[in-house]
């Protein structure tokens, strides 16, 4: 069930993967190689001096990368300032770095490292899954990362929203700038995922939302947790998206549920046009349970077979979403989506 190793469709909106690693490896191994050429002799003494008889303790390399690691400044993740208006762009979560589209209608990301900002690094510092606030972050030079932290290196991203992980409507939302962000940088994968809600950790995505999450950027969901996320870590490269999918423009949204159709029919083994007879209508209610399901499901369930029963050809079956596996779910909404009519009820929001 690997969805890597599965063929992409001819008509899938996104281009080949394998020919993109290629130009996409060198960009990922430079600055490690950087880095390590850096850390073979850290005490090296590099010209920070115009001259050699320039005599201050600035000359002194360890000296210098001490009083920088020194001065970094850690801010909290959830900025209190925005807090009458969070959801404006829900720019409460690093505040202080903007976010912005490639191009119009694309997701809104903060790419670091970046020129915009020095090419320092990410670092995060963040335990607290009740208080966005008690969480931080802090840019730093790769050469001077801040005291006792734990580099984390390839890519990594960075989630803030401000619903949740495990809601279907909430979960699809989150993941789509990233989604389309493995779509349009040669089908790159991350190493991890750094999960928020508010600033707040959280360690997981549910079921359904995390098989999509794999299928449409191709890697299994790793989520930052325990001894990582108790110190100081910093990141070789992170996209960060704290919108969800505000800004994308509907084209680019349908795009994505492309590729995501596209993924999730070949990682359940689905043929694009199996099952079903043409004229045939299928109803499928998908109910929800919980505080806002429906008081009377019988009832509600009735009002769709008496309408059915006056079509020819018309079946309705009734399911619960918590009943239904990934690749269930996948068959009812997907698959057959040109021949069955598909009713999804009280399901999502
Ligand atoms: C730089 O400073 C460190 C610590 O103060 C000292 O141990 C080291 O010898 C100095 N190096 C040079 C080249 O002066
Ligand atoms: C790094 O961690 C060690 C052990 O926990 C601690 O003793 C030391 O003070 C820390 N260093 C800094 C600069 O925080
Ligand atoms: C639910 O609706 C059905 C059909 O309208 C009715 O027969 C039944 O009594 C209702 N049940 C409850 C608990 O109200
Ligand atoms: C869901 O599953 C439970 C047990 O696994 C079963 O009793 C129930 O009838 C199922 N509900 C639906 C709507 O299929």
């Amino acid at each position: 069930m690997n969805p890597n190793s599965t063929p992409l469709e001819q008509k899938s909106p996104i281009p080949k993967c394998s020919s993109f690693l290629f130009l996409f490896l060198p960009i990922l191994l430079t600055p490690l190689i950087l880095l390590q050429l850096q850390s073979l002799n850290p005490s090296l003494p590099i010209s920070f001096c115009p001259s050699p008889s320039f005599s201050s303790h600035l000359c002194n390399q360890t000296t210098f990368l001490s009083m920088l690691r020194h001065s970094i400044t850690f801010l909290p993740l959830k900025d209190l300032r925005f807090s009458h208006n969070p959801m404006a762009g829900n720019t409460w979560f690093m505040s202080s770095l903007p976010d912005s589209p490639d191009s119009v209608g694309e997701p809104y990301y903060i790419r670091l490292p970046s020129t915009s900002t020095n090419n320092r690094l990410l670092c995060i510092s963040a335990s607290d899954p009740h208080d966005g606030s008690r969480n931080s972050y802090a840019l730093a030079y790769p050469e001077a990362l801040p005291y006792n932290s734990t580099f984390l290196p390839g890519f990594t991203f960075v989630s803030d929203t401000f619903y949740d992980y495990n809601n279907l409507w909430h979960g699809l939302a989150a993941i789509l700038p990233f989604a389309r962000w493995h779509a349009a940088n040669g089908c790159a994968s991350p190493e991890r995922w750094f999960l928020f809600h508010w600033g707040e950790v959280r360690k997981g995505m549910g079921m359904w939302v995390r098989t999509l999450a794999e299928v449409s950027t191709g890697g299994k969901v790793r989520v930052v947790e325990g001894g990582e996320a108790a110190g100081v870590v910093c990141f070789e490269e992170a996209v960060v998206a704290r919108r969800n999918d505000v800004g994308m423009s509907n084209e680019r949204k349908e795009e994505v549920y492309d590729l995501m159709r596209s993924r999730a029919r070949i990682y359940c083994g689905l043929e694009r046009n199996g099952g079903g007879n043409l004229g045939e209508i299928r109803m499928t209610l998908l109910f929800r349970v919980g505080s806002r399901s429906f008081k009377n499901e019988t009832a509600v369930a009735g009002v769709f077979e008496r309408e059915c029963e006056r079509v020819d050809g018309c079946r309705v079956r009734l399911v619960r979403s918590s009943n239904l596996t990934f690749c269930e779910q996948v068959w009812f909404a997907l698959a057959n989506l040109h021949i069955y009519h598909i009713v999804f009820i009280n399901l999502y929001i």
